[in-house]
């Protein structure tokens, strides 16, 4: 079996180096795989074994984002309302406390199915007990048919493309400078952002992919607004809560339970743990990494004014007749 796991990622590396690629972000080579772009260094051939070999539960639980949208904050969210039974967030010590959200809810491509780390198998994930809680970046017309057929519900979000660009901007020069490459500049960033190349790139075909999702099969694709979700928390982890299967009773609002995860799961309560201070999920990563400062408008600070009104403009035309505004 083993020897057949290894020729299945071969078979899959084959057709990835047949894709379109580029020198991307952070000097790797990125390809494009359905419209999308992948960065083959650090994924290899992983999201072509995910769509093929993922069988999902309708009772799976996935929670879907494009890089640097607030995904750190949703699967610490995510995990901390679906196993509030057994790890009240009041609690001591609460799994969140100790581990890194990612840490909790593994990502498909870059852990669970990702031969750089695995060993060349194929994740039994049958083992696993319902309901399962997993990740992606992967685009929603990427996504297994086994997911989009079946009636696992996917927990999406998203955030204005301008914080977006900004906070990714400030990612990638972390892992620029880990690799001794001089900084990117911001006009470099925006250059790469507008023309669909960031990771995962296009950022709006990205968000549009489950915006359709969300209105075609609304029981099973919920699309979250970071900004929103900031603005109004209790609102949004209670339509969260509703949306997995687990809504909070009146019992728990009275106990304030809603209060208590929105806390647990904050910025100013994670980013100060020791876990994400000093400790890292995936080599060279520090856990630090994934905390900035989690506000929104913050790209006024470094955007210019014309760099703000060209990717409102691109928004505005790439949205357009969609619904969506953002
Ligand atoms: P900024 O760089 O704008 O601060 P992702 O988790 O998808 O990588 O997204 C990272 C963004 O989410 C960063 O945005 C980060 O600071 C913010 N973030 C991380 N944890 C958060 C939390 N608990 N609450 C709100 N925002 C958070």
């Amino acid at each position: 079996e083993e020897e057949e796991d290894e020729k299945i990622y071969k078979r899959y590396e084959e057709i990835v180096a047949k894709l379109p690629t580029t020198e991307g972000w952070s000097g790797h080579l990125i390809y494009q795989y359905q419209g999308f772009w992948y960065n083959s260094e650090v994924l290899g051939a992983a999201p072509l074994v995910v769509q093929r070999h993922f069988k999902a539960r309708p009772s799976d639980i996935l929670v879907a984002s494009t890089h640097k949208c607030g995904t750190t904050w949703l699967k610490s969210l995510t995990f901390a309302v679906m196993n509030r039974k057994s790890h009240p967030p009041s609690a001591q010590h609460h799994p969140l406390h100790i581990f890194n959200s990612h840490d909790l809810v593994p990502f498909w491509e870059f852990n669970l199915y990702n031969n750089k780390n695995n060993g060349n198998r194929i994740p039994n994930l049958d083992i696993l007990p319902s309901p399962r809680l997993f990740s992606t970046h992967m685009p929603y017309t990427s996504l297994p048919e086994s997911v989009t057929l079946s009636d696992s519900r996917i927990l999406y979000i998203c955030r204005n493309p301008k914080d977006n660009l900004v906070s990714w901007w400030h990612y990638v020069n972390k892992f620029r400078s880990i690799l001794s490459l001089e900084p990117m500049k911001v006009q470099e960033a925006f250059e790469w952002f507008s023309k669909g190349m960031s990771p995962m790139g296009p950022f709006w075909d990205h968000v549009l992919g489950y915006w359709k999702g969300s209105s075609e099969r609304p029981q099973n694709v919920l699309f979250l607004n970071y900004d929103e979700m900031l603005a109004e928390p209790a609102l949004h982890l209670k339509k969260m809560a509703e949306f997995m299967g687990c809504p909070f009773s009146s019992m728990e609002e009275e106990e304030e339970v809603v209060d208590q995860v929105i806390k647990l799961c904050s910025f100013e309560n994670l980013s100060n743990l020791a876990v994400n201070k000093n400790g890292t999920t995936y080599p060279g990563v520090s856990n630090s990494s994934y905390f900035r400062q989690g506000k929104v408008g913050d790209s006024a600070n470094y955007l210019t004014p014309e760099m703000m009104e060209q990717l409102d403009r691109l928004t505005e035309q790439k949205l357009h007749g969609s619904g969506l505004t953002l």
